[in-house]
């Protein structure tokens, strides 16, 4: 088994603010201000409720990553983010175990440049394995 730890769920939103506001109006706090990722062109902001973290991103223009998604999934969760010490250890032990990586490890922008990569398996959807800040 995997020694992974749940980061954040990830969520796709139209509009970012709007959305902001809606989640503290539930009692959600922003804990990273809205950042614009150069790399995968979204804005992505973080916000905590009952020690949850919850991501909202969304795409900034048509050939962001997340585009087809959003319109195809509309205001939803998408992934979940998974924290890990031993990245590279546990990113082949995910390749060798039926998950296909959709894109390469790259560093995140709203998360302090802390790698991540995205994979996804046929009887799961999407993941996320993200380096721990310690590591
Ligand atoms: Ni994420």
């Amino acid at each position: 088994m995997l020694a992974l730890k749940v980061h954040h769920i990830g969520y796709l939103v139209k509009k970012i603010d709007k959305a902001v506001r809606s989640f503290e109006h539930l009692g959600y706090r922003i804990v990273q201000e809205t950042v614009y990722d150069d790399i995968r062109k979204v804005d992505i902001c973080f916000l905590e409720k009952d020690g949850y973290c919850i991501e909202l991103v969304s795409p900034v223009s048509e050939d962001s990553v997340v585009y087809g998604l959003l319109k195809r999934y509309k205001n939803s969760p998408y992934h979940i983010c998974y924290e890990t010490g031993d990245f590279e250890k546990d990113y082949q032990n995910l390749l060798s175990n039926g998950f296909i990586a959709i894109d390469e490890p790259t560093p995140a922008p709203a998360l302090q440049d802390r790698e991540v990569v995205f994979l996804t398996n046929p009887s799961m959807g999407m993941v996320e394995l993200l380096i721990s800040s310690r590591s």
